[in-house]
């Protein structure tokens, strides 16, 4: 990473250089997308992917409540309205009942997220293209993830959608040294628009010709993903590793329960979130051992001041509101060592709270 970094500076190209464009290129070839544009940050690609899709006011857009905040801020943004629906208990993703549910002639997309790396019910797929909606992947955790559909064909995240949003953030499967996001997409029409987007909505020629901004991604941090990009394979196999001697770990143990995975789902373990009636008394645990642990999303976002206004503001989703109190997220990075697994395996054994 340094040496590609120290390169780019010394050759003076800092932006919109050859190295964004191979990193698009790498990316887009690793997840199975026709094309891919590096943008500013995970946030913006989602505000791009719904400018792309043609998605603004008067347009409904399916949302899950427990996410990440510009999951959905992104919706208001371009002056759509965000239809906040529930997410599986199993797997924390769309649930698929709810989704089909929330459809009205005003509904215009969906925005699945594969959370904490779990990819979302194929059947998304299907009731998006049935149905005519645009379906937007936030794929900002989920780098590295797949999931086998019933027809026999295996998509990875970044594909299982019509335009995917990735993160960069430096806890995310990989990073770029900085911020950074990715915009990916299956679609020709789509993906004709995808360097406009980031590119002040201009033409090869500079003629603006449509609302876009400049988020574009700077050379350093691109050439710093081409290198990063070579490692995630491995690094999410280490993930996946580690969370299986969890698993194991939790077998026997009476207060915490492993998180599940779909059939035909290949999980990037982003998070590895252990769901307990203790979740206090866990954190207490693991605090007292010095294991960092964090609960996500305790407040649905439906339900935070941003959407003081929105008419779901008072409603409870139930499963989302039972997640933010029960989900614990433990250690699954990749560079955890063998003695830091041994460490929390140890912790996951033996915790009670009695
Ligand atoms: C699910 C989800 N969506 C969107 C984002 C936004 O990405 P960024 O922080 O790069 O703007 C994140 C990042 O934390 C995320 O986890």
């Amino acid at each position: 990473m340094r040496n590609a970094a120290l390169a780019v500076l010394d050759s003076k190209q800092w932006v919109k250089g050859s190295r964004g464009k191979a990193f698009g290129l790498a990316f887009a070839d690793h997840c199975g997308a026709l094309s891919a544009t590096p943008c500013q940050n995970g946030s913006s690609a989602l505000w791009a992917a719904l400018r792309i899709a043609n998605i603004g006011p008067g347009d409904e857009v399916i949302v899950p409540s427990y996410t990440f905040i510009s999951t959905a801020t992104c919706i208001l943004l371009v002056g759509a309205t965000p239809v906040f629906v529930d997410v599986e208990p199993d797997y924390f993703c769309l649930d698929v009942n709810a989704v089909q549910n929330a459809i009205t002639p005003a509904t215009k997309g969906v925005i699945g997220v594969h959370l904490y790396g779990h990819p979302y019910d194929p059947k998304i797929v299907e009731i998006c293209e049935i149905n005519g909606l645009v379906l937007i992947e936030d794929a900002a955790q989920a780098h590295g993830a797949s999931q086998s559909f019933e027809d026999g064909s295996k998509k990875a995240a970044g594909s299982m959608g019509d335009i995917a949003c990735f993160s960069f953030y430096p806890s995310k499967n990989m990073a770029v040294g900085g911020e950074g996001g990715m915009l990916t997409t299956i679609n020709d029409a789509y993906g004709a628009k995808l360097n406009g987007i980031i590119n002040h909505g201009r033409s090869p020629e500079l003629h603006a010709m449509e609302l876009g901004s400049n988020m574009r991604m700077s050379e350093v941090a691109a050439a710093i993903g081409l290198e990063q990009l070579k490692h995630l394979d491995r690094w999410v196999e280490r993930r996946r590793h580690t969370a299986s001697r969890y698993t194991t770990a939790l077998q026997n143990q009476p207060y915490l329960k492993a998180p599940a995975t779909r059939p035909g789902a290949e999980h990037a373990w982003h998070q590895y979130c252990v769901r307990t009636e203790h979740a206090a008394a866990f954190k207490t645990h693991l605090d007292a051992l010095q294991i960092d642990a964090r609960q996500y999303y305790s407040l649905p976002i439906h339900q935070q001041g941003v959407f003081a206004n929105h008419p779901q503001h008072h409603q409870t989703l139930p499963v989302t509101a039972e997640l933010g109190s029960c989900l614990v997220a433990i250690p699954i990075m990749h560079e955890l060592t063998e003695a830091e697994i041994t460490r929390v395996l140890a912790a996951l054994v033996s915790f009670n709270p009695e």
